[in-house]
């Protein structure tokens, strides 16, 4: 039996403790929160027996195998660290960090220490991925030219999710001082890691971003609403293609779409998410002469979850693992340099 406890308990923890239910040999055993009402009704939800708002307390119990940090990102780093040097199992919400130092002294610390370490690029639960990078790897579209990807929201525009105006789980994503890297950290970090994962690794970057006025004075309370909500990359690509990669917030329309476009010199794959996990188009052979596809399915995949527990119980650490986190993280570094002086970055 795998035990673990959860720091954070908004949002995302409840995605993490009904997946956790769903897999025999994980428990969730502990809960911590800075608020006390919050990891409260948590732990009556999912009748997590300790509760604490003191997250020493939560790490020292020796009834607690693994770690899973899902609070805002600038937590991620201090509590990751704390956990490992306690010798417990982490699965770290994205981005691993807020910047790359932080990550690289996470990635380190986490590889040094023998524990089971991933971050929750949650995306990789799409079986149609992983087909893509060996139909990739394999030559079957040959070599790859043109990437497109895109990771689109609307909540900003929308009230589907909730009102941001109001909600602080909205709030804090659009304020440095709160802890986001804006909508690079936020889903940027998931569509960089979506579309390197089968192209390969990203070799130099442009990017613009932009925060749009959303309030008066750009305020709303105690928020400053200074994290950029529209991000533009161009990417190369090491292995020599050019390609596109965008995030926002403010794709109207679009509540959460995750799509991706590989395109090869002998043919073309494009996954989109809002279709299906497990499924993918391909355009190849004869077909390039018409530009016509066809679908595929793809065998599903573990989702991290599962991948996390199983690994923890294996004792080695399955992928996404803090060194791919960290990779990703030095894209977004990249981006964010690359915004401030107009440049092409290396990575
Ligand atoms: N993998 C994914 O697809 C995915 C989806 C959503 C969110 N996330 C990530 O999950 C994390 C949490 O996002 P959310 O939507 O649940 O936010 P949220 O605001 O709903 O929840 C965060 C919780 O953390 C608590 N908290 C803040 N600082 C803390 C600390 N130091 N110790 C303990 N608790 C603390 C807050 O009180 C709050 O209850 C973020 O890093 C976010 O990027 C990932």
């Amino acid at each position: 039996m795998v035990r673990i406890g959860i720091v954070g308990t908004g949002g995302m923890a409840h995605a993490h403790a009904e997946a956790f239910s769903r897999i025999r040999g994980a428990r969730v055993v502990a809960a911590c929160d800075i608020d006390g009402d919050r990891v409260g009704a948590f732990a009556d939800k999912f009748s997590v027996p300790f509760v604490t708002t003191n997250v020493d307390e939560l790490i020292d119990r020796e009834d607690v195998d693994a770690v899973a940090i899902v609070t805002p990102d600038d937590a991620h780093a201090s509590i990751s660290l704390q956990a490992i040097h306690a010798d417990k199992h982490v699965l770290c919400e994205k981005p691993l960090a807020t910047n790359f130092r932080d990550a690289e002294r996470m990635a380190r610390a986490a590889a040094r220490s023998g524990v089971v370490h991933m971050v929750n690029f949650s995306y990789r639960h799409s079986g149609a991925l992983y087909k893509a990078r060996r139909m990739i790897d394999e030559g079957v579209i040959g070599d790859v030219k043109h990437v497109e990807a895109s990771y689109l929201q609307s909540w900003l525009v929308s009230s589907a999710w909730g009102d941001w105006r109001t909600e602080p789980q909205w709030l804090w994503r659009l304020s440095s001082a709160h802890g986001s890297r804006g909508v690079l950290g936020d889903i940027g970090v998931h569509i960089v890691d979506f579309a390197s994962f089968p192209v390969g690794p990203v070799k130099a970057v442009n990017c613009k971003l932009k925060t749009f006025r959303k309030a008066p004075r750009n305020r709303i309370g105690k928020y400053r609403l200074d994290a950029n909500d529209s991000a533009v990359m161009h990417v190369e690509f090491e292995n020599g293609a050019l390609g596109s990669i965008t995030a926002t917030r403010w794709a109207t329309g679009q509540a959460n779409s995750v799509s991706l476009q590989v395109h090869g010199d002998e043919g073309a794959i494009r996954i989109s998410l809002d279709d299906d996990y497990n499924q993918l188009d391909v355009c190849r052979g004869r077909s390039v002469q018409t530009a016509s596809w066809k679908t595929i399915r793809a065998r599903a995949v573990p989702t991290i979850y599962k991948r996390f527990v199983t690994g923890v119980q294996r004792g080695e650490s399955s992928q996404p693992d803090f060194l791919r986190g960290a990779e990703v993280q030095r894209v977004l570094e990249a981006c964010f340099k690359s915004d401030a002086n107009g440049e092409w970055i290396r990575i």
